[in-house]
């Protein structure tokens, strides 16, 4: 019998990846939503530095990204006593694992993740050569993925939906070890925050990287208001009535806004009278307020890298602490003398 998810300890377990600065975005879709549910359950939360390696090739930026991430985590609550934090790079056990999955996993799964797939087929319609510029880290991301998520045995794992895929061949994986060796992995279930979706950037797409329209996180109030002042409306007057559902800025200003607030706005919206320059230099400020706190200090880490230095020391040696054990466990278990 496959261990059930009821029988076993629950845990939470999420990465990111230091690819880039974060954003609005991913601090109500993804940061808050993690740092919550580890206030809930004993958790892992963690840097994926070595998944970052399948795209970034610049030694100062991946330092400062990891940094930058680092000191994110933190700032919003990634330190308590029930939550290990620490970075995938420190923990040589995940990489050990991820070669013995590779063995375990048809070559054909990998050819049909999302990710791996989409270059494919970008370089097909393009005229290329099928793999034209994908190195087989980015074919093996996923594996890498599931040994992180495996060496803990973790139950949930808080992610976006564009990695739901990523969570079924973790659990595809885990169930073809269990089967061939005996039971030994808990089958990981995702924890998928639908909000990542909905929260657009400033010109209503999602917010993303990749679209260039992110509203950054941790900047300087000049940067941080000029990009707010870029946020796409249309251009009706003061007076005329305007359309609060399709208003991306409305949008954005209901994560911020009290309820009252935004029924008020909402009313302007409505009946004519509303400013959209206004309405943006409050959400400015609403934005300000909400991470004044954690602002500080996340600028606190990053003038003192050496104490995020120790915090991850401390975090390697508790998650070597459990997951020594386990492969060697999982040695055994595959006949590894
Ligand atoms: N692939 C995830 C992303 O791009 C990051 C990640 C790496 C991760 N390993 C993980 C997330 C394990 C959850 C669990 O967002």
């Amino acid at each position: 019998m496959p261990q059930t998810n009821s029988s076993i300890q629950q845990t939470v377990l999420t990465g990111i990846k230091p690819t880039g600065n974060a954003h609005l975005g991913n601090l109500l879709g993804a940061i808050e939503p993690a740092i919550t549910l580890s206030k809930q359950y004993p958790s892992y939360l963690f840097i994926a530095d070595y998944h970052a390696l399948t795209t970034v090739f610049d030694t100062k930026f991946l330092q400062e990204q990891t940094y930058h991430i680092a000191a994110t985590w933190l700032a919003n609550g990634a330190l308590d006593e029930t939550t290990i934090f620490y970075k995938q790079s420190d923990i040589p056990e995940i990489f050990e694992l991820a070669w013995i999955l590779s063995c375990l996993t048809a070559k054909g799964v990998l050819n049909r993740a999302h990710s791996y797939k989409a270059a494919v087929d970008y370089n097909i319609n393009n005229k290329k050569d099928a793999d034209y510029n994908v190195n087989c880290g980015h074919y093996l991301y996923p594996i890498l993925m599931a040994a992180d998520i495996l060496i803990t045995n973790a139950t949930f794992v808080p992610v976006g939906q564009d990695q739901k895929q990523h969570l079924e061949i973790a659990r595809d994986i885990a169930n073809v070890f269990n089967q061939t060796y005996g039971d030994t992995f808990v089958l990981p279930e995702p924890i998928i925050q639908e909000s990542i979706q909905t929260i657009p950037g400033i010109d209503g797409r999602k917010m993303s990287k990749s679209y260039r329209n992110e509203i950054p996180l941790y900047t300087s109030s000049k940067a941080l208001r000029k990009r707010i002042m870029q946020i796409q409306t249309d251009s009706k007057g003061i007076d005329e009535v305007k359309d609060p559902t399709t208003c991306n800025l409305f949008a954005i200003f209901k994560y911020f806004a009290t309820p009252t607030r935004v029924s008020e706005i909402e009313n302007q919206y409505k009946t004519g009278g509303l400013a959209y320059g206004s309405l943006k230099q409050e959400l400015f400020e609403l934005i300000e307020a909400y991470t004044a706190n954690s602002k500080a200090v996340y600028e606190s880490y990053m003038q003192d890298t050496q104490k995020i230095d120790s915090i991850l020391t401390q975090g390697k040696e508790k998650m070597r602490e459990l997951t020594k054990p386990l492969l060697q466990q999982i040695r055994n278990a595959i006949g590894i003398i």
